[in-house]
């Protein structure tokens, strides 16, 4: 049995929470779970939003399944999830886009795994009112960050027999910032003759993989590309509903669907907990649970397949609830 701490998040967050919870139980994943309410409605209550024993509880199980939280637009307010990501050193965002031949889409050729690195760039939020008039954001990017996310990809590759491996940025304008990140990577690359490696500018990436997406293996990047690009592959496997994540640290790890708390759907029992029933599948791969996760990955399969039960995301018009009881029937 292994303890892990489970955050239900806000928005639709409980709602598919519930539905993994009930589909890992009926898979009989050898799991015990701390489950903790967090987010705008715990900070209402209790003027916290990730109470202290929710902390506690991570930091003892050291593997987290995250439910989204909202993070409000406009000033003071710093997203949890970034400061989840920096607090516990979650530098390595890792997001499998894999088309299902059981969901319809325009590609049916899409294998593309991003590591976003996760503690920078952009995302330290460091910004400053300089006048009345202007704003500066700080860009932050490290050789120490950079290399170690750079190394994660080239790993992830020799280990699961990837061939190629593209570096994101916008080093032709960034030339320092994404210059240096850049640089480490073609340094990098020197190590790894047995793996083909490329660079792109991100706009011309976005471009490449709406019309070929076939022609992307695994992808590095910074933070705000991993963040933008990540969503655009979802859109090419069937939506935001499907792709999971895992954020990797030395010390812990945090395991989450890469969609929010979709705000316009919540309460309304109609989420497709997909992504994060995935995500929870990465997290049994890690915890030396394959079956467990291939049973699910399979259930969900024959769910897709079958196309009698489907949440409207994918064309269907079935509840989470009952989405949750197909997967659970096909186990
Ligand atoms: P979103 O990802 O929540 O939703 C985008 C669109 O996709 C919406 O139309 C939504 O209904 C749909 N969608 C998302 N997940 C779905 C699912 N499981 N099933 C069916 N449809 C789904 O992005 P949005 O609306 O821009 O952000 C909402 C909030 O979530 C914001 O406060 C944002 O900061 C937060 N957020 C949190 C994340 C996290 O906790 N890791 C990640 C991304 C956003
Ligand atoms: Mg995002």
């Amino acid at each position: 049995m292994t303890t892990i701490t489970v955050f239900k998040g806000d928005g639709i967050g409980p709602e598919i929470t519930d539905a993994v919870i009930k589909v890992l139980n009926a898979a009989n994943a050898k799991l015990e779970y701390e489950v903790f309410n967090v987010g705008a409605k715990v900070y209402e209550e209790t003027g916290e939003y990730i109470p202290e024993k929710a902390f506690e509880s991570y930091e003892k199980n050291k593997i987290l399944l995250k439910s989204p939280i909202t993070t409000p637009v406009g000033k003071g307010f710093r997203s949890l999830n970034v400061t989840l990501r920096n607090k516990y050193d979650l530098w390595a965002n890792i997001r499998p886009a894999k088309s299902n031949p059981c969901i319809p889409t325009k590609f049916d050729n899409v294998d593309i795994v991003t590591f976003r690195e996760n503690t920078e760039d952009l995302y330290v939020g460091k910004e400053e009112q300089i006048d009345e008039n202007t704003v500066y954001a700080y860009k932050i990017i490290t050789k120490k960050a950079s290399t170690r996310i750079i190394r994660a990809a080239f790993e992830y590759c020799i280990k699961n027999n990837r061939k190629k491996l593209t570096c994101v940025h916008k080093a032709n304008i960034l030339k320092m910032s994404d210059g240096l990140f850049l640089h480490i990577f073609e340094d990098i690359a020197k190590e790894y003759p047995q793996i083909e490696s490329n660079s792109l500018i991100v706009d011309n990436t976005c471009m490449q993989l709406v019309m070929h997406p076939e022609q992307f293996d695994v992808m590095v990047m910074p933070n705000l590309y991993g963040d933008i690009v990540s969503d655009l592959t979802s859109g090419l496997i069937g939506g935001l509903g499907l792709l999971p994540s895992c954020n990797k640290g030395d010390d812990y790890a945090m395991y989450e669907a890469v969609h929010g708390s979709a705000p316009d759907i919540a309460g309304k029992h109609i989420a497709n907990p997909s992504a994060l029933l995935l995500s929870a599948c990465m997290m049994l791969e890690d915890l030396h649970q394959e079956s467990v996760a291939t049973k699910i990955r399979n259930a969900l399969n024959k769910t897709f397949e079958e196309r009698k039960v489907l949440t409207f995301d994918l064309g269907g018009s079935a509840s989470t609830d009952a989405f949750t009881d197909e997967i659970i029937k096909n186990l």
